[in-house]
């Protein structure tokens, strides 16, 4: 039998504590919840659900995971995992929303064990390819504008390339809780977008002004060039939205290359839960 980690989870039906009876997580109410044999749990009521099977398909979810397993955005991540590190206070739980196939949400294990994490995605698919990764981390499938995460119980919320719910994410997080948020910069894979489109608008992109539940602490735009081969560009393109919108003659063509040098462009963004004195 898989043991559960549900501290600070609650029940996504009547908002009450979750405890693991055998085989489920179930809440007061007797609201049950599986755990599934490949170590999540489904915590998205069919209310909460905006399609049939929301998310990435598993197709771009193989994509994901073969890319960012070798290691190209490794320099994303030890980026986030620095600013956790320096949470005042210190960081001993952390919900990854938006956690997809979990890469990130597994390093951040590797680089915090002694801590409580969270995976969360509207997609079951990901939650579900996520967990192969390790049974120490709670992988769930929930909205991340409805988290069944107790109120003021993180010190880490992350948004790695994922929605960005202020208000929610103030919500779970502790006074002087901080979310780390990771958007792509206006050059973020502009060489792969050129061979991909026949033309590009160049969109100057900026995080979203924050509403008030959160004080931005630093905004900073990085970027580094990585070059990747044929099989890299390919699983590259299949892992973002990009693969649902290209012409068939333009998969072609970069389908055709051997190598391509891209450039890496992202905003990391730290915001700290106001501290109540
Ligand atoms: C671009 S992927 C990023 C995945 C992962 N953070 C990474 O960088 O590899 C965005 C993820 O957000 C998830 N997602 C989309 N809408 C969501 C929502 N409302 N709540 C939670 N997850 C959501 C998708 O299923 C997908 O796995």
């Amino acid at each position: 039998m898989i043991n559960f980690n549900c501290n600070s989870l609650l029940c996504p039906v009547c908002g009450q504590a979750l405890a693991q009876n055998g085989g489920s997580l179930i809440c007061p109410q007797n609201h049950t919840y599986d755990i599934a044999r490949q170590g999540y749990v489904n915590l998205l009521p069919v209310q909460q659900k905006h399609s049939l099977s929301p998310g990435d398909t598993p197709e771009m979810l193989t994509a994901r995971r073969n890319f960012l397993n070798e290691g190209h955005y490794s320099r994303i991540c030890g980026d986030v995992v620095n600013a956790l590190g320096a949470i005042p206070g210190g960081v001993s739980s952390i919900a990854d929303v938006g956690c997809g196939e979990g890469y990130y949400t597994a390093e951040f294990l590797r680089q915090f064990p002694a801590a409580r994490i969270i995976g969360a995605d509207i997609s079951k698919a990901a939650v579900r390819m996520a967990a192969s990764r390790t049974h120490q981390i709670s992988w769930i499938t929930a909205t991340a504008s409805h988290l069944p995460i107790e109120e003021g119980s993180m010190d880490g919320v992350t948004a790695m390339f994922s929605l960005f719910c202020e208000e929610e994410f103030a919500r779970v997080l502790r006074s002087g809780g901080r979310v780390i948020e990771i958007t792509a910069g206006t050059n973020h894979l502009i060489e792969l977008k050129r061979v991909i489109y026949d033309e590009v608008f160049e969109q100057h992109k900026r995080p979203k002004p924050t509403q008030g539940f959160l004080r931005e602490v630093s905004c900073e735009l990085k970027s580094f060039r990585m070059t990747l081969d044929g099989k890299q560009l390919h699983d590259l393109l299949l892992m973002t939205p990009h693969t649902l919108r290209v012409k068939p003659e333009n998969r072609e063509r970069l389908e055709a290359m051997a190598s391509l040098q891209l450039t890496a462009e992202y905003f990391i963004r730290v915001m700290e839960k106001w501290i109540v004195a």
